[in-house]
């Protein structure tokens, strides 16, 4: 499976995701002259070996992977180091590191002398089986997540499933929420593959990889339909609106796909309680979402904070809640929802109760 690839196209052509174990070590072959590296200062600690030739090369700018950085203040700084490393127009950026460094190598790469090639090496779960591809950056403005954006598909993508081990189980978990979230849109029969297969995949490699390979796959379909996010693409957005909600209350202290998971349970809990979907989705889904959760089922979220978050989400009207809801067949599909008492009780209820057990 190790030379297994997929091709995505996009607006700016094609691209190929390659699976390929120890490809950080190829770039100690690699050519390295107009190439700036972008490595998540963590990866920089933990595969120093490997990546020596990089992260000595004088053109290595490493960032700590935090929601902090990705904010639009630090940019100032990042663009006056890449100046003094000494950066060309025709040069290509590579990052190498989670969701959190591909956004801002993304963003630098789409206007940094109005357009630079890049390339990623994704090293979390979350990135390789979802972010790595499909254009989008997404950068922070203050506390407005995610506001700032391109869309800006990279020129190759190499993923190394080896470099998984080091993650620690809420970051495998983080990645798993989004793989849920990507075959339960796709239809029951891909969401009980996952299910049955979730403790493998725990403990298997070669399930992951197949895993992961899946979930790119089926996002592939989306993404080359609706690149630019207008129609059909909308719903990868399952889980998020809560999701971001939940991330934006804990000030970032459940892990993205972590409040995805949480955020897709309770998507199935208000749609079920709203009359939108039977209870049968909901309980078909809960027992997996759950135990992909688990680690932080009693994880404070503070409810004010969690109903703004939802207030601020893009995909809203001027008055209603754009939300992906599973519909009566329980596949996820946009629709507007007003925030009244009866929401908001759904809400509560939910945490309270509800996600214990
Ligand atoms: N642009 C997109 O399409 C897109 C899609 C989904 C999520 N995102 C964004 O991505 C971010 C989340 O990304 P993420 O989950 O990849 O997390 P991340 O980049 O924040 O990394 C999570 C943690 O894992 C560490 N880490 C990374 N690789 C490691 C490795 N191999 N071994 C050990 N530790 C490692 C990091 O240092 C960090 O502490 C969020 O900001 C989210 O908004 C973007
Ligand atoms: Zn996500």
């Amino acid at each position: 499976v190790s030379d297994r690839l997929l091709e995505i196209l996009s607006h700016k052509g094609r691209y190929v995701a390659r699976f390929q174990e120890g490809c950080f070590s190829d770039l100690i072959r690699a050519d390295l002259s107009k190439r700036v590296f972008i490595v998540d200062s963590k990866v920089a600690r933990l595969y120093a070996k490997p990546l020596e030739r990089v992260l000595t090369s004088g053109s290595c700018l490493q960032i700590e992977a935090t929601e902090e950085n990705k904010s639009l203040d630090r940019f100032p700084g990042y663009i006056q180091e890449l100046v003094s490393m000494g950066i060309r127009r025709g040069d290509t950026l590579v990052a190498v590191g989670g969701g959190i460094i591909q956004d801002i190598t993304c963003f630098l790469a789409a206007t940094v002398f109005r357009g630079l090639d890049w390339i990623f090496y994704p090293t979390t779960l979350l990135a390789q089986s979802d972010s790595c591809i499909g254009s989008k950056s997404s950068i922070n403005v203050g506390a407005l997540k995610n506001l700032l954006g391109t869309f800006t598909p990279p020129k190759e993508v190499w993923i190394d499933p080896l470099v998984l081990k080091t993650l620690s189980e809420a970051e495998i978990c983080s990645g798993i929420g989004e793989m849920l979230k990507i075959h339960i849109i796709d239809g029951p029969a891909s969401f009980d593959q996952i299910a049955a297969d979730y403790d493998r995949i725990l403990r298997d490699p070669a399930c992951l990889l197949h895993t992961v390979q899946h979930s790119l796959e089926i996002k592939k379909r989306f993404i080359e339909v609706d690149e630019f996010d207008r129609g059909i693409r909308n719903v990868l957005n399952y889980g998020h609106s809560f999701g971001h909600a939940i991330e934006a209350a804990t000030e970032f202290g459940v892990p993205h796909g972590i409040a995805v998971t949480l955020g897709m349970d309770l998507a199935n809990y208000v749609a079920m309680r709203l009359g939108v979907t039977s209870l049968e989705h909901f309980e078909r889904m809960h027992p997996v979402l759950r135990k992909n959760y688990l680690q932080f089922e009693k994880h404070p979220v503070p409810f004010d904070g969690f109903l703004n978050g939802l207030s601020k989400d893009k995909k809203n009207s001027h008055d209603q809640l754009g939300l992906i809801l599973p519909a009566q067949d329980g596949i996820p599909a946009r629709g507007f929802y007003s925030k009244d008492a009866r929401f908001i009780d759904c809400c509560e209820e939910y945490f309270a109760k509800v996600r214990l057990g």
